[in-house]
């Protein structure tokens, strides 16, 4: 036995060595927690948690905060108040402006600030230049339109005393009840609760305070943990101060200059057992509880943009971006509220029975949902939604913050990338090897390594010798490139963009006000302020194509980093005490941080080059409310393991509802590599995100479809051919998005907002309208997965039309090469069917039409199309029809669905696609009566009655066990343009209803 003493330094060497190859073998690797802070260890989360605590542990607790019945005044559709919040005896009541906006959507808005802090008169501590008012510009940043007040909105005049009431809405149906004392409102839908605000009394503004500055000697140094005396002393009378001023977290200590001035506030959602929304956490659809006990979390979600390096799935910790909008969701009726404030952000969520509603049924009634929400600062501001349905909340959410940006066909179609490609003439050969095996794809990424030493806006001279070669090829097939520039800009000699960044004094600056310094991939570095216009102007002029020489026309770009990760920084971000533009502190703008760069990033991109006008394609991963609008997110760095496979569609499906849609995560898994089994079941899964990207670490082996072999090769590549065949079903539903804000993958209780059972269901999506049905496989070794179908409608393989009916779950085989995809009876689907290497060059192909009978024999769907490129669809350049089928009429029509004015814009754009036919159509679940049917009669608008053609040949294909019948009439000579009709029934009869096989 070794001793201790005995203990040689060669024994050290080999337990060192020991102790390295395990660390290389270890399998699982896992999130740093000590790198993170939980509630406990964020100041105002432990006091706000606290608060609340005592405020449920005491029977006579009385909120502190009142409405001033006499300061109440209402105009136009808005409410001002005065809320007081009253602090010990003889001390003077905190004045807090109130405002509650009632909106012509329906949706009401509600803010409350602080009264001393927004004039200014408080003196800040550390000599500190920041602004002394609380951060109010989060809606300079989130919010374009929906902000129209409504003209119908008035005071009800029946209100008791001790409320103030307001009836607002369509057909004024809602009404807000503001109760004076203690103050809270709750938010009525026909006279039912929906929402409540402060019913528990947990709302908490931190009104500011000067320090009460100690005799020297008790004075603690900076960031010393222990409680001073005093602390304690006022702890004992309730509060504990220890957390009001400087905190240090991992070596850090923020200088807090504002004191404590945290904002919170409880809101409850009475009868409604579920909620989603508030990405981006990795967890699952419908919320989990946050307070201990079964299946709980004992952390509260937490939103505070950050690179959350191998994180851990089945959490509520932070991850990248951060959409504070919540949903509630009951049969019958989804609400929801939109926390519009950009700093960190904790949120509780606890559920309670209720037995108020004697008439509600089921446990799913008899619970409510209630969240404590807790900023570290800004000021209070609150949307609240009153639905009824899923499809009005993400409609008013989007009015709000915007709906996702059209993108270019090419972007949602395949993305190949890796960190990194290390050559142009790698990239060249990826390019042709692709090719070679008749795999499509569409883009190509660049990682760090393109950079000269990481300084963006260069490429490496030894490794990338001639980057305009390397476009020119990937231009023949109408493929792209994705470069990577980061928000870190290198501080080093000999680099011109940092010396005009610090020349032009558009870098981030430090709490003394100078600029910034920090660590990232280059080493030092500086961050761009991209709250500042004069960055936003400066960073628009680096993409021009003379001065990032290398780029071209199909050069697109990824942000990365953006949270904005700091390595050296407290938990891996900025400095809280930081200053942006205008003097605002880090802190109050953290979560926008990353939006403001994507934006300025999307702006570039739009002015590159006079006259020539793309829609620009920007890859984020830090995001906040808004982000929508420029860019796509995917969920940052994975693992390659199945958990993280699972977990990636609820979080995709997440983002869909939360109106950031185009979202997607890494193909294959980030970190560590793949079995080729993951891999292909992670392919089959990744057709179904919007943004689809295979991805992987700068230490995994390659991967790309083409390596890893037979069969696995050929399935991937049958995959990739499914997602390129959908494109046209999936640019639709990428329509309806940028349109309605309507999710583009979707969760069951989106489209079955009634249906109980369904509500948690998340490992299975809706594409869009299309009625398509998916559930990848995410289980190792499976051979089938079961399918939760929710209606009474008939749903058919995709593939061989086998027929699945019944409410509930079915079990439907699932080997290796096949994902099960179903479709809905009642929908039209259009595809692309002919195999091309890129989603250009399917631009002229005919379409298929997929219709797929409903239970009563109708289906109808719908087609939009424009030039894939370019703004012109907003002035009317675009296809959008209509195709139905009518079950009593037996007949298909397209219809058009722009009745407008024909543009000139529109004129030309029809032109080019004069020639596009549809090429076949498809009617699954056909009427047995057509059995003996051979014929259809086509019609087309512009062809006279005197022209009727002669009737065109239908293939009808009989019921065969449980595959359904179905009818293929090809080349029908119709065109995508026109206004066009097959009659499938007999001649001027066919109206009586014909049942149909399954
Ligand atoms: C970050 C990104 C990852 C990228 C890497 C290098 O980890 O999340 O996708 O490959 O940085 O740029």
């Amino acid at each position: 036995m070794v001793t201790l003493r005995q203990w040689h330094p060669r024994w050290t060497a080999v337990f060192l060595l020991l102790a390295l190859l395990c660390c290389l073998f270890a399998p699982v690797v896992s999130v740093k927690h000590d790198n993170f802070k939980t509630c406990d260890q964020s100041g105002f989360c432990k006091r706000n948690r606290q608060f609340a605590d005592d405020a449920s542990a005491s029977s006579s607790w009385m909120s502190p905060y009142t409405l001033d019945p006499a300061s109440v005044s209402f105009k136009n559709g808005q409410l001002d108040a005065v809320v007081l919040k009253t602090l010990k005896e003889g001390e003077e009541k905190v004045r807090l402006p109130l405002t509650i906006t009632f909106l012509d959507s329906g949706v009401a808005r509600v803010t409350l600030d602080e009264e001393k802090r927004a004039k200014g008169d408080v003196t800040l501590r550390h000599d500190s230049q920041a602004r002394k008012e609380r951060y109010n510009e989060a809606g300079n940043w989130a919010l374009v339109g929906g902000l129209k007040p409504a003209a119908g909105a008035a005071l009800n005049s029946e209100a008791e005393q001790g409320y103030t009431k307001v009836v607002y809405g369509k057909a004024s149906k809602h009404q807000a009840i503001i109760r004076h004392a203690p103050f809270g409102i709750e938010f009525q839908r026909d006279g039912e609760t929906q929402v409540k605000f402060n019913e528990r009394g947990f709302m908490n503004v931190e009104h500011w305070r000067p320090k009460a500055e100690k005799p020297k000697e008790e004075e603690k140094k900076e960031g010393e943990e222990e409680t001073k005396e005093e602390d304690k002393k006022s702890e004992e009378q309730g509060e504990d101060e220890s957390t009001w001023w400087e905190e240090t977290f991992g070596g850090n200590t923020d200088s807090k200059p504002r004191g404590p001035e945290a904002i919170a506030l409880d809101i409850t959602f009475p009868g409604y057992a579920h909620v989603f929304g508030i990405p981006e956490h990795a967890t699952s659809l419908s919320l989990k509880t946050t307070r201990g006990g079964d299946n709980a979390y004992t952390e509260p979600y937490r939103l505070y943009n950050a690179d959350v390096f191998e994180y851990e799935m089945d959490s509520p910790m932070t991850l990248y971006g951060a959409i504070p909008f919540m949903q509630a969701h009951r049969k019958g009726s989804t609400v929801g509220v939109f926390w519009l404030n950009a700093a960190e952000t904790w949120i509780d969520v606890t559920k309670k029975r209720n037995t108020a509603n004697p008439l509600a049924l089921g446990v799913e009634g008899h619970t409510d949902t209630q969240t404590h929400w807790m900023s570290e600062s800004g000021i209070l501001d609150i949307f609240v939604f009153l639905g009824p349905k899923p499809q009005d909340l993400t409609r008013q959410y989007g009015e709000l913050t915007g709906y996702t940006a059209m993108p270019q066909s090419f972007a949602i179609a395949y993305h190949q990338c890796r960190w990194n490609y290390v050559t142009d003439e790698d990239v060249k050969d990826v390019d042709r090897r692709f090719d070679k095996f008749n795999i499509p794809y569409d883009v190509i990424w660049l990682d760090i390594e393109y950079t000269h030493e990481k300084k963006y806006f260069t490429w490496d001279p030894l490794t990338f010798v001639n980057p305009d070669k390397m476009q020119k090829q990937l231009d023949k097939r109408e493929r792209k490139l994705v470069a990577i520039i980061d928000p870190h800009i290198k501080n080093t000699n000999d680099y011109p963009i940092i010396d005009e960044l610090k020349k032009k004094d558009l870098a981030v600056k430090n709490k003394d006000g100078n600029q910034y310094e920090g660590w990232c991939w280059p080493g030092s570095s500086m961050w761009i302020d991209c709250f500042n216009p004069a960055a936003i102007d400066w960073w628009k002029g680096l993409f021009k194509y003379d001065r990032f020489k290398g780029t071209a026309h199909n050069t697109f770009i990824w942000n990365d980093m953006n949270e904005p990760s700091v390595f050296n920084g407290p938990e891996t971000t900025m400095p809280k005490d930081n200053l942006h533009h205008g003097n605002w502190e880090h802190r109050d703008v953290h979560n926008i941080n990353g939006m403001t760069f994507h934006n300025a990033t999307y702006q570039a991109i739009t002015e590159r080059k006079k006259g020539e006008v793309r829609r620009p394609f920007v890859l984020t991963r830090a995001f906040y409310s808004g982000s929508q609008r420029s860019a796509a997110m995917w969920t940052g760095d994975n693992l390659a393991e199945w958990t993280h496979l699972e977990a990636s569609i609820p979080m995709v499906l997440n983002q869909g509802i939360s109106g950031f849609p185009f979202a997607g995560a890494d193909v294959g898994g980030f970190f560590g590599n793949p079995s080729k089994e993951l891999l292909t079941r992670w392919y089959q899964a990744g057709i179904y995100y919007p943004f689809f990207r295979g991805h992987a670490h700068i230490d995994t082996r390659r991967r790309e479809p083409y390596v890893a072999g037979s069969p696995y090769t050929e399935i991937i590549t049958q995959a990739l051919r499914l997602r390129y065949q959908l494109l046209p079903a999936w640019y639709t539903a990428f329509h309806e998005a940028s349109t309605t804000g309507a999710p583009i993958i979707r969760p069951n209780f989106y489209i079955h907002p009634e249906d109980e059972n369904g509500f948690a269901v998340d490992d299975q999506l809706y594409i869009g309208s299309t009625g398509l049905l998916a559930k990848p496989v995410t289980k190792e070794g499976a051979d089938s997965v079961s399918v939760y179908i929710a209606d009474d409608q008939p749903y058919y393989d995709y593939f061989d039309y086998t027929t699945y009916s019944g409410a509930g779950h079915h079990t439907i085989p699932a080997p290796l090469e096949k994902t099960p995809l179903l479709m809905q009876g009642g929908h039209v689907i259009p595809r692309r069917d002919r195999p091309r290497r890129s989603s250009g060059l399917m631009k002229y192909d005919p379409f298929t039409l997929v219709v797929v009978l409903d239970k009563d024999g109708n289906a109808a769907g719908t087609l939009y199309v424009d030039d894939g490129e370019t703004f012109d669809y907003q002035m009317g350049a675009f296809i959008h029809r209509r195709f139905s089928f009518d079950g009593a009429r037996q007949a298909l029509t397209s219809s058009n669905l722009e009745t407008g004015q024909r543009t000139v814009k529109c004129e030309k754009y029809l032109k080019t696609m004069e020639k596009v036919r549809v090429e076949k159509i498809i009617i699954v679940g056909a009427p047995k009566a057509w059995k003996d049917k051979s014929e259809v009669v086509v019609m087309q608008e512009g062809e006279k009655e005197s022209q009727r053609r002669k009737p065109m040949p239908m293939e009808y294909y009989p019921a065969d066990g449980k595959k359904a019948a179905y009818v293929v009439v090809r080349d029908p000579r119709i065109y995508i343009t026109k206004g066009w009709k097959i009659d499938f029934g007999e001649k001027g009869a066919g109206h009586e209803h014909h049942g149909h096989e399954h």
